[in-house]
């Protein structure tokens, strides 16, 4: 009686221990303290005992039912509370796992924000082809054919006429053929050139800004490009604007801002000068204006281009251009 007792014991503890779900505790219960269960039939047949065995098998048998009903209890109880679960069973009390959340790249943020600014200037957003034609990223932009910038070290050539296009300029004439003054847009977009160091990758991007319309002049372009600077930096940002040349503006300028990191003080980012080029800019040259059959008596217009990467790196600190395109998600993850 006595081994066969604790054998019971053993077996309900064990498979107590097992049983991952409340019902399954309360099977287990029936099966050993039920009124028919094995306990208490062992119990039940004590009177068929020696008289002299039977003290001691009653209490043995008492002992046992009531340390597994107990354990019953407890284990029932234990599921109540949630403090053992039901297998499979989701506990809505552990933290989540951190999801990796997905961002805009750091360069689709800038040309957000810069589209933004030129949103409330009043400007119209436009695109246009990565795979441009020779005529619009050339020919219709002032650019003949035995000018420099078209060297086949500088372009990827499709064919003879079809270029992966240098600059965004060339949206600025399909945009004049199909739209008569005003026009007020602006266009970002890739550019692609045949160049690769640390401020060059192969792909960029750009944003194209174009204003066309009755006396337009430099005074509306610098006005502008002032507001965007003061914007997309700060106030204290001053502008410079040098003489220079592209062959779609005349006059041209390059446009200088005070060095953010240093203000203007020299460091290495400004190479010592105080000023940082940001952009391209210039009064649209009267032939690319008769290519779309503008009226260059009636109009004037200002067009610049600026590169977004550039922006990127100044705005965060970032002075190599090709961590942008390694997608080292520790990178990208601090945008
Ligand atoms: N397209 C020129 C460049 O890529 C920038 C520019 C645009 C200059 C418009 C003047 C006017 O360098």
């Amino acid at each position: 009686m006595k081994e066969k007792l604790e054998r019971l014991e053993q077996e309900a503890l064990k498979a107590l221990e097992a049983a991952d779900n409340p019902q399954e505790v309360q099977l287990l219960r029936v099966r050993y303290v039920g009124r028919k269960g094995a306990v208490t039939q062992c119990l039940r047949s004590i009177s068929t005992l020696p008289p002299a065995e039977r003290p001691l098998a009653g209490k043995l048998a008492n002992e046992v039912k009531t340390r597994l009903e107990a354990a019953f209890k407890d284990s029932i109880e234990a599921f109540d509370t949630g403090r053992k679960r039901p297998d499979g069973a989701l506990d809505v009390t552990l933290p989540g796992r951190p999801l990796a959340g997905g961002r805009l790249h750091p360069i689709t943020q800038i040309t957000q924000a810069i589209c933004e600014i030129f949103l409330r200037l009043g400007f119209e957003i436009v695109e246009g082809p990565d795979v441009e034609l020779d005529y619009y990223n050339f020919e219709a932009l002032n650019i003949p054919k035995d000018h420099p910038a078209r060297d086949m070290q500088d372009t990827f050539y499709v064919s003879e006429n079809i270029v992966l296009r240098t600059h965004t300029s060339p949206i600025q004439v399909r945009v004049m053929e199909r739209q008569s003054p005003p026009v007020r847009i602006i266009a970002p977009g890739k550019a692609y050139r045949v160049d690769s160091d640390v401020s060059h990758t192969p792909m960029f991007h750009q944003v194209e800004g174009l204003m066309v319309a009755e006396n337009i002049s430099m005074g509306d372009l610098k006005g502008v490009l002032t507001i965007f600077v003061h914007q997309m930096f700060d106030e204290e940002t001053s502008l410079r604007f040098r003489p220079s040349f592209f062959p779609f503006t005349e006059p041209s300028a390059e446009v200088d801002i005070r060095c953010v990191i240093c203000r203007g003080k020299g460091c290495r980012v400004c190479s010592h000068t105080g000023w940082l080029e940001v952009l391209g800019a210039g009064m649209v040259h009267p032939a690319v204006f008769e290519m779309v059959g503008y009226d260059t008596g009636r109009y004037t217009g200002f067009a610049f281009g600026m590169g977004i990467e550039r922006i990127a790196m100044l705005k965060y600190g970032i002075d190599d251009i090709r961590k942008f395109y390694e997608n080292n998600i520790r990178f990208l993850e601090q945008f």
